[in-house]
């Protein structure tokens, strides 16, 4: 059932592609215009929407943060994206101009449903962005847009992490189309680029030999650091946390402009850093500011491992290690950079002799607050 793979979580890296060309599917029309029929919500009710926040757990959380970057930008509606352990106990403001986005690869997260309760008693409208049909969440929530990743058999999430992402990317263009604003053309044009998502995972599963080997080399380091800007922030913080989850080992995701701020003291010689790199076309302030990240942790020792796009040289010199992803907008990034971070901590796990599918302590879906 491993398909010859050695675990599920490989065969589930290498479903990737499909993951996300499933969870596209029937939602662009020949025109480039989106369609979700699950969606509900009507488009007087979207259009009346003045704040989006966004709740879910674990991994889940980190592609709202990535929701976060392309609500805002698509629509200009001001988007919060919170930890659904903490939105309720705050006293957070939600009201029936709220649109509260809850993401779930399982649909039954107890932290996820609880919060989603809690916004509907508030009056908000809750979408839904589920992988399993018919679960709690979706059935809760007045709208759905379900993933397509298929069965998620190995408890670190991967290919529903991309597909959560995907989804996000469609509630935003959608919502953008609904309401129609200054970035018409953009969003045509990142329609297509969406269309060609597919094709670009399944080219970055080619770094998957190379980050096992990365993977064999910093087996015994002390702990590993992850790095990115904007979009790539999250991916850091995705990065770290699969390492974790699957090797047990410290590791943390920063942004990258923040760490000058604090963290840097953990630098010294030999630290891995891995550094999410943004796409240096069009946003080439993003691009230079990283490059400059670079260097603090190279000036302090630091071993850098830099995951940037094909034909970006400007990275050349800063890098110890160089892994290439395929160029794409720097919003969609996520959807190539995150695949050799998944990649390197399953390879880090086997280098340690231990459970890819089954780490310690964790469960697929938790259903306890
Ligand atoms: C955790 C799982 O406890 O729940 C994570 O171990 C997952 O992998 C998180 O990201 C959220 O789960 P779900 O099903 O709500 O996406």
């Amino acid at each position: 059932e491993k398909g010859g793979y050695d675990t599920f979580m490989a065969k589930e890296i290498a479903e990737q592609p499909k993951a996300v060309s499933d969870t596209l599917l029937g939602r662009i029309g020949t025109d480039g215009r989106l369609k979700l029929d699950e969606m509900r919500l009507t488009d007087a009710e979207l259009r009346e929407v003045d704040k989006v926040v966004v709740i879910a757990c674990g991994t889940a959380y980190h592609s709202g943060m990535v929701a976060k970057y392309a609500i805002e930008h698509w629509t200009r509606i001001p988007t919060e994206v919170e930890l659904a352990s903490e939105f309720r106990y705050r006293d957070p403001v939600v009201g029936p101009r709220t649109l509260v986005i809850a993401i779930s690869q399982s649909g039954e997260t107890m932290d996820t449903i609880m919060a989603l309760r809690f916004a509907r008693e508030q009056g908000a409208k809750v979408l839904a962005i589920c992988n399993t049909q018919g679960s709690t969440i979706p059935r809760e929530s007045d709208a759905v847009v379900y993933t397509y990743a298929g069965p998620e058999v190995a408890v670190a999430s991967t290919k529903a992490f991309l597909t959560q992402i995907v989804a996000c990317y469609l509630v935003a263009l959608y919502v953008a189309q609904v309401r129609g604003n200054k970035y018409g053309d953009e969003i045509a044009a990142v329609v297509r680029e969406l269309q060609d998502m597919p094709r670009k995972v399944d080219l970055v599963l080619d770094t998957t030999e190379e980050m096992k080997r990365i993977a064999d080399e910093l087996k015994d380091a002390p702990s590993v650091l992850f790095i990115g800007r904007h979009v790539g922030f999250p991916v850091a913080l995705e990065g770290a946390l699969k390492l974790k989850e699957l090797a047990y080992m410290h590791a943390e995701g920063f942004a990258a402009g923040e760490l000058k701020h604090g963290p840097i003291a953990l630098l010294e010689d030999g630290v891995p850093v891995i550094v999410v790199v943004p796409s240096p076309a069009g946003r080439s302030v993003l691009h230079e500011k990283i490059i400059s990240n670079i260097q603090e942790v190279r000036a302090r020792g630091a071993r850098t491992i830099v995951i940037a796009e094909e034909g970006d040289e400007a990275v050349v010199p800063y890098a110890d290690t160089i892994v290439r992803i395929p160029a794409c907008p720097t919003l969609l990034q996520p959807l190539v950079a995150t695949v050799p971070l998944q990649v390197f901590a399953a390879a880090m796990a086997t280098a340690k002799g231990l459970d890819v599918d089954q780490p310690r302590n964790l469960a697929k879906s938790v259903t306890v607050e």
